[in-house]
This record gives C-alpha cells, sequence and structure tokens, in this order.
C-alpha cells in the first residue's frame, strides 16, 4: 500500500492487478460492461485493505476430523453504504465479500457550484452500533463524501467507525474531505493529477455513473 506525505489518512492500493485493470477502465473504449465488472473486482482488491483490520473472535467449532478454535468476524455490524448513484458499482463488489452487511443508501446530485443536494438518505437502524463502508468512484471535489460522511454523523455514527472507499481521488478532493473529517480513513486505487473547471478528475475515467450504467 502506497501513502501521500500529504495526507496522512489516505491508503492506495499499489498492486499490478489494480494498475491493469484501472488502466483498462481509463480507457474511453471499454464499454459498459467491462467496466462494470472490472469495478466489481477492483472493489475486491480495494475492499481486502479496507476490511484489514477488522476485528476477530475465537470460537471452538466442530470440523469433520475433531475440534479446534478458529476464528470469525467479530464486532460492529458492517453497513455499506453507497453514494448514489456511481456508488451502486462498488456496493456490489463490498456485498459480494461481505454477504451479511446492511446496505444504506445516500442519494446525492450535483447542484450549482458542484455542491451536493441530497435526495435520498435511506438507512439501517441502530447506526451508532455499527461500522460504515462508505463507498463512491470518485473522489473528485470531496464535498459529496463530506455531505454524505455528515448525514451518517448527524444520525449517531462516530467518525471512527466510518471508513470511506473510493477508486480515483483527485487531490483537492482527498485535502477537503481531510480537512472536514481528519479521523476518517480513505482508500483508493489511484490519486490522480487534479480536477479540470468542470470538476473532472483529470485523466480520471470520465463520469463514472454514466460509464457504468451506459447513459448520456
Ligand atoms: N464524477 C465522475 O464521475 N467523474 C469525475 O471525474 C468526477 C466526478
Amino acid at each position: 500500500m502506497k501513502t501521500d506525505s500529504r495526507f496522512p489518512k489516505l491508503h492506495i492500493v499499489d498492486h499490478p492487478l489494480v494498475t491493469h485493470k484501472l488502466s483498462t477502465m481509463r480507457e474511453k473504449k471499454t464499454p459498459s460492461n467491462s467496466f462494470r465488472q472490472l469495478l466489481r473486482e477492483l472493489t475486491y482488491l480495494i475492499g481486502y485493505e479496507v476490511t484489514r483490520n477488522l476485528p476477530m473472535e475465537v470460537r471452538t467449532i466442530d470440523t469433520p476430523l475433531g475440534k479446534c478454535k478458529a476464528s470469525f468476524l467479530a464486532g460492529k455490524k458492517l453497513v455499506i453504504v453507497p453514494i448514489l448513484r456511481a456508488g451502486l458499482g462498488m456496493s456490489d463488489g463490498l456485498l459480494d465479500l461481505m454477504p451479511s452487511a446492511r446496505v444504506g443508501h445516500i442519494g446525492l446530485y450535483r447542484g450549482p457550484d458542484h455542491m451536493p443536494v441530497e435526495y435520498l438518505v435511506k438507512l439501517p437502524s441502530k447506526l451508532d452500533k455499527r461500522q460504515i463502508i462508505l463507498c463512491d468512484p470518485m473522489l473528485a471535489t470531496g464535498n459529496s463524501a463530506v455531505a454524505a460522511v455528515d448525514t451518517l454523523l448527524k444520525r449517531g455514527v462516530c467518525p471512527e467507525d466510518i471508513k470511506f472507499v473510493a477508486l480515483v481521488a483527485a487531490p483537492e478532493g482527498v485535502e477537503t474531505f481531510q480537512k472536514a473529517h481528519p479521523e476518517i480513513e480513505v482508500f483508493v486505487a489511484s490519486l490522480d493529477e487534479k480536477l479540470n473547471k468542470n470538476a473532472y478528475i483529470v485523466p480520471g475515467l470520465g463520469d463514472a455513473g454514466d460509464r457504468i450504467f451506459g447513459t448520456k
């Protein structure tokens, strides 16, 4: 895993498979079905690191050959929260890894000046007793990620119980996010160069939602 001295909570998953799959996603000619599949596979690879420090507990189990002590996931129940719409492209992969997790949704669209406007919040109960994995493939301005975390905090979640997962981040977005929520760890496959004047990540991969769903 790579780090960046500017951003203490940023983890960049650095692996040949991650780089290859992300490069393929960046290509303009990659069709939606391949784009979706690659995003799912990349989510598995990033998800492996996001979940690395989940608490475990030891139980005694019966195997076909006798008893043994075996470790299982323990601790707070997991909730996967995609930021709609592009976050859905990552929540499926996270759910494959953690099939018993609950799924919440936060819907935000880009309003004037690229500021997020909330249009949907649907979250499981007892949120303060859960560990949240918030996902959105593009950490661009950081405004949506900040707003989504604000929504979770307002409902009683502790910042230490939230991890944010993206595919590609812009330095501007990571800076904004870490200024607003310095305790929250962020996992990405790439820290790209910059944002353009339309708040798209450069080189990025274009509009993640449109490419996942084949819209435009
Ligand atoms: N959202 C996207 O889908 N792509 C970007 O580059 C920035 C925000």
